[in-house]
């Protein structure tokens, strides 16, 4: 089925690894790789329906609370997740980009996020964007920071400062913003994703948890889109 929705970026807040495992008697980290099989759907999926741009939230600023098996765990699957599946990406022309503070990552988890980054820069068929240390807010008082240097070094006036400075001093300034954000496992909240990017996404929850979100779910959330009205504020 080929994207008559006219989708181009859709954005996905992957929750529920935690419950699912606990539901089927497993450890937490069972569930993070039962939802890292979820995103290699999700990416086919993606393919099938001409969505151009993914973005994966796959670890907040906020999830270091969590405890240091769990973080550690994350960590290595993620590194894992990249070796199994980046020559596959690049030869179907998929780029990869990261956005967060990649810098504060552990050192062998961020070395394999910037192959995947470098080795991929050229590509441009899709490009799957994933959320790592990632939180909204941080994102802004980043681009905040890098304003205010231009300000300080004399390259750019205060007057000048608009929409546009700060979208372009977002971590990755030319990707359009979101058409679409799924969050599954039936929580209604942000959680510091993509704050200035979902201004004017539609929002689709589902109480699928994310190991368990499938083809029909993917499709559901499609045909809600093609039934929802974007007015962005006009009639
Ligand atoms: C989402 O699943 C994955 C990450 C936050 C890394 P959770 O681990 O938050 O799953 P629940 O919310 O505990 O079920
Ligand atoms: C959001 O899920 C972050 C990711 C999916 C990476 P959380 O499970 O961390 O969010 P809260 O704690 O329910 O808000
Ligand atoms: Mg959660």
């Amino acid at each position: 089925m080929a994207n008559k929705a006219e989708i181009q970026h859709i954005a996905f807040i992957m929750d529920g690894n935690g419950r699912w495992a606990k539901k089927h008697g497993l450890d937490t980290l069972d569930g993070h790789r039962a939802g890292e099989k979820t995103v290699r759907k999700v990416m086919d999926l993606a393919e099938e329906f001409q969505i151009k741009y993914t973005t994966f939230y796959a670890f907040s600023t906020e999830n270091w609370k969590r405890s240091q098996g769990e973080v550690k765990g994350l960590m290595s699957l993620l590194g894992a997740s990249i070796d199994n599946n980046l020559a596959e990406l690049h030869e179907k022309g998929v780029r990869v980009r990261a956005i967060g503070e990649i810098g504060a990552m552990p050192a062998a988890t961020r070395e394999k996020v910037d192959t995947a980054v470098s080795l991929t820069q050229g590509n441009d068929k899709s490009h799957m964007v994933i959320a790592l240390n990632y939180g909204g807010r941080a994102e802004i008082a980043r681009a905040t920071r890098q304003i205010a240097a231009k300000v300080a070094n004399g390259s750019l006036k205060i007057k000048n400062i608009n929409e546009s400075t700060v979208a372009e001093n977002l971590y990755v300034p030319d990707i359009p913003d979101p058409d679409l954000m799924i969050r599954t496992s039936g929580e209604f909240r942000i959680s510091n994703f993509l704050l200035w990017q979902l201004s004017y996404s539609e929002l689709y929850f589902t109480e699928t948890l994310w190991p368990d979100f499938g083809r029909d779910d993917f499709i559901r959330a499609i045909e809600a889109y093609k039934s929802r009205k974007r007015r962005f504020g006009g009639r």
